[in-house]
């Protein structure tokens, strides 16, 4: 019999990458999925098989982190081996917005998991390995770089606050209950399939419509901060190998290299010939009233111990959106040219 898995946050960026190299291990998936008035599976209806095929390994449930008994009644039909709670309202300058709603999902969602998963194990026997998804972001106002698993947190958003709260519960439920738990910290990772308001890809996206001429200026915040950005194809094969050691613990992952919104704007519109500096307008919306100004990671440890390394630079990173984000753009030309509005 194959490991099975559970999935929170299998409709988005990272759960789509890892559904794809979980199913390549041989392993049973199971997605949890928000019931939406429009479909939110765009990221994994590649590997989607209706129900009433054969060999059918990927299983999605409806639940919400915010609905305790759905996670339980999920939790004991899956019977999973691991779970990996990437489920949150991820976007930092919207925790601003939804400071509560963040709080609830992210922090009182990941406890809502964590206790299901002790239960079932307490009464079943059967061992659930736990994968947390916590982030640089935690980091905040940093005072050393690069930062590791020993740097101290100082959050600057209400994103991170409760990240902050998911991760020491995750310490937490490993010390007081002997659960199998890790937190994964990861500095920022991007993918062609990266939502469309994190900058990076919403750079990609707005170079590639400037050259095909489809729009003409992008709104960008803060182009002085710096982060360390990763490939997310990358990245989920460390959260992997986190629940496959002899021991539970907690480790960076990061590239190690830090680069500014203002570089990545440099390298994306300079691979398409083009001056950011004609297209790219300021809007103080874009803003955080607290901003984490940089963020450098040392993956040292994940490195020796996981064996885990990143394969993508900031350039590679940055040319492989563009390219995805061409053809996406090329669709859209093609169908203005047709007289569509898009
Ligand atoms: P993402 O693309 O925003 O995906 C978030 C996922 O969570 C989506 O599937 C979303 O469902 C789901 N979700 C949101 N609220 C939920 C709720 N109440 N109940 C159940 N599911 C819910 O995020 P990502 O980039 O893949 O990141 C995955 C995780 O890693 C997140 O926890 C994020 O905070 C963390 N993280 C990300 C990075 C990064 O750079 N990407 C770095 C460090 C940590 P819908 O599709 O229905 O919206
Ligand atoms: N989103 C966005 N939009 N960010 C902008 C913009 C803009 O128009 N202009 C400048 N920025 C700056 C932000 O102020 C921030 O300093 C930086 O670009 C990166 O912003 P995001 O791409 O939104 O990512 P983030 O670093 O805030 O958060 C991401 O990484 C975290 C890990 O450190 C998210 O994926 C989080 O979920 C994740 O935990």
């Amino acid at each position: 019999m194959g490991k099975v898995a559970l999935i929170t946050g299998i409709t988005g960026q990272d759960g789509s990458y890892l559904t794809e190299f979980l199913l390549g291990r041989g392993y049973d998936v199971h997605g949890i999925v928000r019931r939406s008035s429009v479909f939110t599976t765009e990221r994994i209806d590649h590997l989607y098989k209706d129900r009433h095929e054969s060999g059918v390994k990927l299983h999605l449930h409806y639940g919400d982190l915010l609905d305790a008994i759905s996670l339980r009644r999920i939790i004991t039909q899956v019977k999973p081996d691991e779970v990996y709670n990437l489920a949150a309202q991820s976007h930092v300058r919207t925790s601003f917005d939804q400071p509560v709603y963040t709080a609830e999902v992210v922090a009182i969602g990941t406890l809502h998991l964590l206790e299901a998963i002790r239960d079932y194990r307490d009464s079943t026997g059967h061992e659930v390995r736990f994968y947390q998804a916590s982030s640089s972001e935690m980091y905040g106002r940093v005072r050393e770089i690069p930062q590791n698993e020993f740097t101290p947190f100082y959050p600057r958003s209400p994103y991170a606050c409760a990240k902050i709260h998911a991760y020491w519960q995750t310490v937490n439920y490993r010390e007081a209950y002997d659960l199998f738990a890790c937190n994964g910290i990861l500095f920022n990772h991007e993918s062609p399939r990266r939502g469309e308001t994190f900058v990076t890809r919403k750079i990609t996206r707005a170079a590639t419509r400037i050259k095909l001429g489809l729009q003409e200026t992008v709104y960008l915040g803060n182009l002085d901060a710096k982060r360390d950005w990763g490939f997310a194809g990358d990245y989920v094969q460390a959260m992997w190998l986190m629940l496959q050691q002899q021991d539970p613990d907690d480790y960076v992952v990061a590239t190690g290299e830090t680069y500014s919104v203002r570089e990545f704007l440099t390298e994306a519109f300079g691979y398409l010939d083009l001056d950011w500096e004609q297209h790219i307008k300021f809007d103080p919306k874009y803003l955080r009233p607290t901003e984490v100004q940089i963020l450098q990671g040392d993956a040292s440890k994940a490195r020796n111990l996981l064996g885990w390394k990143p394969s993508v630079n900031m350039r590679d990173l940055c040319r492989m959106m563009i390219d995805a984000d061409m053809k996406l753009a090329e669709r859209e030309r093609t169908l203005v040219d047709a007289g569509f509005v898009v």
